[in-house]
């Protein structure tokens, strides 16, 4: 049998493909910009509704290679505007890492569901990650470009919360649009994958336990998971993610990879 290299031009994974990376401001989304660029890509684009966090981002990645686009992925013009300026700037998207979300402060039960929360989560986790997914696929279909589609959703996506009825639910949502795209896109050369971080230190989960020390954070989350010796980081989601968009898993589509480390629910 042949082999053969799954890596490209010095072997960087990524060598000249255009990237979005949506929440790539902060925490996973901002981890996995940085990979992307250090693996070859062309022009990582960062979507994000925090401007001048996004905007630090790109200039310490460098603007030859990241740039910052500010975008509600909540907003249908706006996540059409970001496909169409990173297509008419870069001319090609292959690579839509739909990954910005939200997660509410309060306790979300079923009996005492907020509405208001419930909107909002649901618009930002399933909208958003819809509407992202639509535009790209659109962009990539319209330029015959065999692209990848990686949507972030949770171990909250397979499984039943005690507490976060509304962002489960808006998890479970995203893993039946990555499995609809996968089927639909297969067609064209598209793939479409999810990855499913467990709990993590992240600007995110910061504020749910209202510390600013990732140490807390990690020790907290530290209690859902069996594998010893290892802590989960953003880096760690961002190489799963990787894996994901790159040659690598070039027969994988429709697939869920969890990142947690033997989950313990
Ligand atoms: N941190 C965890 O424990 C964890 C675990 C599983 C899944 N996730 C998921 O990972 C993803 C990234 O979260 P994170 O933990 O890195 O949090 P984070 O808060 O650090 O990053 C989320 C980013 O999304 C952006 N964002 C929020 N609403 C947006 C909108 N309407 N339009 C554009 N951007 C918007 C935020 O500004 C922020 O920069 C989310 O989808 C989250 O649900 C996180």
């Amino acid at each position: 049998m042949e082999a053969e290299s799954t890596s490209t031009n010095n072997g960087q994974k990524l060598s000249g493909k255009v990237a979005i990376v949506t929440g790539g401001a902060s925490g996973i989304g901002e981890a996995t910009a940085r990979v992307f660029a250090g693996q070859g890509a062309r022009m990582v684009v960062i979507a994000d509704i925090q401007g001048e966090l996004g905007n630090q981002v790109a200039a310490s990645i460098g603007s030859q290679r990241c740039t910052f686009v500010h975008c509600d992925v909540t907003d249908e013009d706006e996540v059409q505007r970001l496909v169409q300026f990173t297509v008419n700037n870069y001319g090609q998207l292959d690579i839509m890492f739909s990954n910005a979300g939200f997660c509410s402060s309060s306790l979300q039960t079923v009996i005492d569901l907020d509405m208001s929360e419930f909107d909002r989560t649901l618009s930002i986790n399933v909208r958003g990650m819809a509407l992202c997914v639509k535009h790209a696929a659109r962009a990539m279909v319209e330029k015959r470009v065999r692209g990848t589609i990686v949507c972030t959703a949770s171990v909250a996506g397979s499984h039943g919360s005690s507490q976060k009825t509304d962002y489960s639910i808006s998890k479970h949502g995203v893993i039946g649009l990555m499995r609809s795209a996968s089927v639909q896109l297969a067609e064209h050369g598209i793939r479409v994958n999810s990855v499913s971080p467990n709990g993590l230190a992240t600007p995110m989960t910061c504020k749910l336990l209202g510390t600013s020390e990732e140490k807390v954070v990690q020790e907290a989350y530290g209690q859902y998971k069996r594998l010893k010796g290892v802590v989960l980081t953003t880096k760690h989601v961002a190489d799963a993610v990787l894996f994901l968009v790159s040659n690598d898993s070039e027969f994988v589509t429709g697939h869920d990879l969890v990142v947690d480390g033997s989950l313990i629910w």
